[in-house]
């Protein structure tokens, strides 16, 4: 079973042909951050405009990488939701017009759940695979944790099509906050990968700074991190005078002192996700099978400190610890075709009407 991916929901035009729904043929991904860089942050109508002209090179690239034809396709899946919806709508028109030309069944992958998914394929061959890979991962029910530049919600699996949403941010996302605290530190856009680059130096101390770690009501699965990025911001710049004037900005940080405030910044951003990791374990209805893994997918969960942090909570509590490979935290259309793999097996189909949507299912 061969599936054909697009995916198109914010600043990478991508494509991906995979196999059986785990077994990546091909996975290519066409970034946009050069083109939104001197803005520090994505420009919604630069990024569909792009998309538009990069969608068929870039579909015909996964074709080709996988050494296959559309005929050879049996689906084509698009994440069509959530995200930026003039960039949505370029995928979702091309995935429409392949499957009705090639009249092949034509699967809606929501962006956020698919994240999930990136963990569980691989990029070796079928013909490869040894026979641990040939199976289907079943560690479920599952915890699942989605931290990207737009979004960072916490899930519950009970397979890879069946989950609910546990809780959510309710201001920035984490990947945002880290791009907000690298603008801050005077870092260069992408800010999260620089600010953990940083905060990894020799003599970074996370300790330095006690930046407030949000744990918001008792029982809250919710994240929250504007108070954190302000208490970054105040940190470096000094209280604002009236007219929201600061009187220093990151300049004026004294050597060490910039490496200091990013540690320590990843620190707490890091102790407020695993805080509600934690909770979440802690609070798994006693009457319901057990979690057995932890699914982590999204930009951020290349930060070496969550990894870190995601290990040792793993281990504490003999989870599997299921983690995408580097290439595939970042948006990619691999985990759009991995999981309409199930969708698909699921009878979870679209047709020609389908929306591209600016927010996720769940
Ligand atoms: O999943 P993704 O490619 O795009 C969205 O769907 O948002 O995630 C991109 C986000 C950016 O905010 C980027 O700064 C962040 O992931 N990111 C990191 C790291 N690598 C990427 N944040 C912290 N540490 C990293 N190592
Ligand atoms: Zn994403």
């Amino acid at each position: 079973m061969l599936i054909l991916g697009i995916e198109s929901s914010c600043d990478e035009t991508a494509a991906a042909v995979v196999e059986s729904g785990r077994f990546i043929r091909s996975n290519v991904i066409a970034s946009q951050n050069d083109l939104h860089a001197e803005f520090r942050g994505v420009v919604p109508e630069l990024a569909s405009r792009a998309h538009a002209e990069r969608i068929l090179p870039v579909v015909r690239a996964a074709l080709h990488d996988a050494r296959a034809t559309l005929g050879d396709l049996n689906a084509i899946a698009v994440g069509n939701r959530p995200g930026l919806i003039g960039s949505l709508l370029v995928g979702v028109a091309a995935a429409k017009a392949l499957s009705w030309s090639l009249d092949k069944p034509l699967v809606a992958v929501d962006h956020v759940h698919a994240h999930l998914y990136s963990g569980l394929l691989r990029s070796t061959s079928v013909h490869d695979a040894g026979p641990s890979e040939q199976g289907f991962f079943d560690d479920f029910p599952a915890l699942g944790l989605v931290v990207s530049g737009g979004h960072t919600a916490l899930y519950r699996l009970d397979s890879p099509t069946t989950l609910r949403r546990l809780g959510g941010t309710i201001d920035d996302a984490l990947g945002e906050a880290f791009d907000k605290a690298a603008t801050i530190l005077g870092l260069p856009y992408p800010g999260g990968p620089n600010l953990d680059r940083l905060a990894q130096t020799a003599g970074a101390n996370p300790r330095a700074h006690d930046f407030p770690i949000s744990r918001l009501s008792p029982d809250s699965l919710d994240f929250s991190f504007s108070g954190l990025k302000t208490s970054l911001l105040y940190r470096v710049r000094g209280l604002p005078a009236p007219g929201g004037v600061f009187a220093r900005d990151h300049t004026s940080l004294a050597d060490g002192e910039q490496a200091d405030l990013a540690a320590s910044f990843q620190h707490a951003a890091v102790q407020a996700v695993v805080l509600k990791i934690e909770r979440a374990l802690d609070r798994w209805p006693a009457s319901e099978p057990p979690p057995r893994s932890l699914l982590i997918g999204g930009g951020v969960s290349a930060n070496s400190r969550l990894r870190a942090e995601l290990a040792r909570i793993a281990a504490a509590r003999r989870l599997r610890l299921v983690l995408p490979a580097p290439a595939l935290c970042v948006d990619n259309a691999a985990m759009i075709a991995g999981l309409a793999f199930h969708l698909h097996a699921a009878g979870l189909t679209a047709d020609l009407h389908l929306q591209a949507m600016p927010t996720t299912a769940c």
